[in-house]
């Protein structure tokens, strides 16, 4: 069957500029932004620390379309809480950093929020098979998680293709979400295996202006095959 869906962007803030994040903010949602995507980094998960729940609650504050919080920290089962209370809509962790994912994603669940799990680019579907009903996102990451403006991983497009699969014919509705290296160039052949959200960092705030990219992103007009 052939379909054309509305794909979703996911601005990275942490491609933004710093010193202006509530203006950053503000710009990209003027330009079309779907959701807002926040990297959370603990320098344990990943080699690279970045913000908390004080700059996710300093962001809802300016904000008027979903936080999607992107946990890249070990047992983040201890920040729930302190996420859902900063703002997160959203709220993604990686298998790879909790003994326990169903209990995490139904404790997510639990606090009001949507629940996502992310996959490094070595990590199997199998990690989330058998939680599919826990989940409202699976993000595939296509580049190693830590570093905003790192190259796609080309190898990663067949595991969306597969993962499309899966989830169509579990029934339930759970996003496909992209990130690492997303960007006009990479983003067509991302939305023809099926890909449903785009975040896009280095892409989005190092090429203004931003509607236009926003726009190209979502690769509209293309026909994607269902
Ligand atoms: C990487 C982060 C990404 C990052 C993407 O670990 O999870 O969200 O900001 O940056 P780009 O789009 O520049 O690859
Ligand atoms: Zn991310």
């Amino acid at each position: 069957m052939v379909t054309e869906k509305r794909i979703l962007v996911s601005p990275s803030l942490l491609s933004a500029d710093f010193t202006r994040l509530g203006e950053e903010v503000r710009e990209v949602q003027e330009s079309g932004a779907d959701w807002l995507h926040l990297d959370v980094m603990d320098g344990r998960f990943v080699p690279n620390i970045t913000i908390g729940p004080l700059v996710v609650s300093a962001v809802k504050r300016v904000s008027t379309i979903p936080l999607d919080v992107h946990l890249m920290i070990v047992e983040p089962d201890l920040y729930l809480e302190q996420f859902q209370t900063a703002g997160a809509d959203i709220l993604t962790v990686h298998p790879e950093a909790t003994h326990h994912l169903h209990r995490t994603l139904t404790r997510i669940r639990e606090l009001g929020m949507k629940a996502g799990a992310a996959l490094n680019p070595s990590t199997g579907l199998e990690s989330v098979m058998h939680v599919l009903a826990e989940l409202d996102v699976v993000m595939l990451m296509t580049v190693n998680p830590g570093f905003g403006g790192q190259s796609f991983i080309r190898t990663m497009l067949p595991k969306v293709r597969a993962l499309r699969e899966i989830i169509d014919q579990s029934g339930y509705e759970i996003l496909i979400e992209i990130d690492g290296g997303v960007s006009p160039g990479t983003a067509p052949d991302l939305a023809m295996e099926g890909a449903d959200v785009f975040v896009a960092g280095s892409a989005v705030f190092g090429h203004p202006p931003y509607d236009e990219v926003i726009r190209k992103l979502r690769c509209e007009g293309l026909s994607t095959h269902s």
